[in-house]
């Protein structure tokens, strides 16, 4: 049986300028949709592109000194690194200066204008460059552009017009009939207010300008540039060059675009395709606007964010979920550093990261890094299954629902339950207990398997995260395998599985202001430029065996670990020395979970002053190695407590 076909697309972007967030938001949402479609078995077809002709790119190209074509080519090779890095998984990329479009759209406007429906007229009215549109003087607002507020030209030549009033109680009537065909519905009100205010015959083609593609029967004139871009859907998916690509992903199911330019693809596009005698699209989906910091994006406010500085800083991923998951998809959203270093700390570092790695460590210490057959679940790993299983089968309604950021905020209701869960079952204390044997098999097993779901959910948002978490699990099959029903099947994961070394897979993020971060980047750069011949170690003045020998250094084991309250660093730990036990304060928290410490034996400063740190006293300290964010303590596993260390 051949797979259903599903087609999505963005709006194609004006190479003009290069990309910001706003249009990296709106391409994060169309890929998160694709791939969760190819989990959900899906044949996909997820397609961008870009947008090249028109005044405003002329203009630019002018103002540049280079030619059009030159001027995008540079700008649409920025495009698709992006995508590259942002690890968009688009099926193609249609750049509307390709011969395959130049074709359907001549071969397009020339039928329309066979059938009567282009007319040659003249066209007297006012333009936005920047949007590409024409008004009518009464649509003007204080004689600006209603869309973007900027100025507009007058205009009056020669040009062709498409007969859009002849369809207009057609398409109120499909708009009607088809609740879903516009969303949110709020832009759906919208537009059904636009078109019974009256469609005008629109204006398809120009003459005071030539970058475009000439109209094929009288070649002074270009085809208007929405015209030639809103084709671009229907000549990727094969319109006349692939019939039977056509057959199976016309009409499209979701054209994603920004608010701004529902108009276009509700109103202007089905127009298009009804004269065509084509299927309209499914749905034309309109998503909200991103701010940052509050504040409108623009080139004078110097406020536009490049999201290739923010993925090399944050990494792809983190950028991705904070975008997927602060906004709700219609609705307007911000975009704030701080925010996005919240998110990354809270839900990613913390809530994720430490859930996979305390589960990994405790597999590793517990059960040599095997997990074991579960024995009989009790209630609490009921709660947790069912709630794993409801999970992945609500997270499958809101993905087709599009509704992406509940989704994903049900996964981290997930992950949150799943870390309470070992809270509640404290597989430490089940560890020293051989009888309890089955039963910690059980919890480390639900863990595990509940990770696994968690990776396959998340798939779709963080494509780079998921298959790590995937192979720290030691997992054998292929990841880009694993389907949505294998995420709806509890206990897939084969027991006897042996998971691998625990790897962070989001580093917490250091919050500081920019300024600061700007001045130790500086301090860095001048330290490497001024010690660049010295040796990398720095040297420290040197000591005698004697004076080395007054450290008593020893190996003791650490019974008990626990959090020092309000102090995020800090670990206050039990530790036995053999002959005797102490409390010492640690600053080790970041590093390490109080569980997983307990029953290691590592190396401590015993004859140390004694000092008191939040109103404990601490009598030692641990060693341990430490380099950039890494920090190790220094565990002799073998050794007995007492050993001496010289
Ligand atoms: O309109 N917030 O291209 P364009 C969210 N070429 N999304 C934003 C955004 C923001 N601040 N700024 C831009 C065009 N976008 C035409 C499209 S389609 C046949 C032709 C996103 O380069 C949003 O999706 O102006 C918006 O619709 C799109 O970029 C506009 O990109
Ligand atoms: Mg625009």
């Amino acid at each position: 049986m051949s797979k259903k076909a599903f087609f999505i697309t963005t709006p194609i972007y004006y190479p003009s300028d290069r990309l910001h967030i706003g249009h990296a938001y709106c391409t994060t949402i169309a890929d998160a949709v694709a791939r969760y479609k190819r989990l959900a078995g899906y044949d996909v077809f997820f397609l961008t592109g870009s947008d090249e002709h028109g005044q405003k790119i002329q203009r630019k190209a002018q103002e540049n000194n280079v030619t059009p074509l030159a001027y995008v080519d540079k700008i649409v090779a920025s495009f698709q690194n992006l995508w590259v890095k942002l690890n968009i998984s688009n099926d193609d990329f249609i750049r509307t200066t390709e011969k395959r479009h130049y074709e359907v759209v001549q071969a397009i406007f020339q039928k329309i204008y066979d059938q009567g429906d282009i007319y040659k007229s003249e066209y007297a009215g006012w333009y936005c460059t920047p949007c590409e549109t024409f008004w009518l003087e009464r649509q003007l607002n204080d004689g600006k552009c209603p869309d973007c507020g900027r100025s507009v030209e007058l205009v009056k030549e020669e040009s062709y017009f498409f007969r859009m009033s002849k369809y207009q109680d057609r398409l109120l009537k499909y708009i009607d009939e088809n609740p879903a065909f516009i969303q949110p519905v709020s832009r759906r009100n919208e537009m059904i207010n636009f078109i019974k205010n009256g469609l005008e015959d629109l204006c398809v083609s120009r003459t005071t300008f030539d970058w475009g593609i000439p109209v094929p029967f009288d070649t002074k004139h270009v085809v208007y540039v929405w015209f030639d871009a809103l084709v671009n859907y229907i000549t990727a998916a094969g319109y006349l060059n692939d019939r039977e690509k056509f057959a199976k992903y016309w009409p499209a199911d979701v054209h994603l675009v920004g608010k701004e330019i529902v108009r276009f693809h509700s109103i202007i596009w089905p127009v298009i395709l009804m004269a065509l005698d084509l299927p309209l699209p499914n749905q034309v989906y309109g998503h909200g606007w991103l701010v940052v910091e509050g504040d409108k994006m623009s080139k004078s406010k110097g406020n536009v964010i490049d999201p290739i500085g923010l993925i090399e800083e944050f990494g792809a991923d983190a950028i991705r979920y904070y975008l997927l998951r602060e906004i709700t998809l219609g609705m307007d959203g911000n975009f704030s550093r701080e925010a996005l270093i919240t998110r990354i700390n809270a839900d990613l570092a913390n809530d994720l990261g430490n859930l996979l790695h305390r589960t990994l460590n405790m597999i590793g210490r517990f059960n040599k890094g095997i997990i074991e057959q579960p024995g009989e679940n009790e209630a609490v790993d009921e709660e947790l299954t069912k709630l794993a299983s409801e999970t992945a089968a609500l997270y499958e309604k809101l993905m087709d629902n599009m509704d992406i950021n509940s989704a994903i905020k049900h996964v981290w209701t997930l992950v949150s339950r799943t870390n309470k869960y070992i809270d509640e079952t404290a597989p430490w204390a089940l560890a020293k207990d051989p009888a309890k044997k089955d039963r910690l098999n059980t919890v480390l097993y639900n863990l595990a398997e509940t990770l696994r779901i968690v990776a396959i959910l998340i798939s779709p948002f963080m494509p780079t995260t998921a298959p790590k978490i995937w192979e720290q699990l030691g997992l054998t099959t292929d990841f880009a395998q694993a389907t949505l029903a294998d995420a709806q099947g509890w206990g897939r994961l084969p027991a006897s599985t042996a998971v691998a070394e625990p790897q962070p897979i989001f580093p917490r993020i250091e919050d500081k202001p920019a300024e600061e971060k700007a001045e130790q980047v500086a301090a860095a750069d001048s330290t490497v430029t001024a010690k660049a011949e010295e040796p990398a170690i720095e040297e420290t003045p040197e000591i005698t065996i004697d004076e080395f020998a007054k450290m008593d250094l020893r190996v003791v084991k650490v019974i008990a670990a626990e959090k020092v309250k309000k102090a995020d660093k800090l670990l206050m730990l039990t530790v036995d020395l053999g002959t005797e036990q102490r409390t010492i304060v640690s600053g080790i928290a970041k590093h390490y979970e109080p569980e997983e410490l307990v029953g290691q034996n590592v190396v401590m400063i015993i004859n140390l002053k004694p000092a008191k740190i939040r109103g404990i006293v601490s009598r030692g300290m641990v060693l341990a190695a430490s380099c950039d964010d890494k920090l190790k303590v220094v565990s002799v596993p073998d050794m007995p407590a007492g050993s001496k260390v010289k």
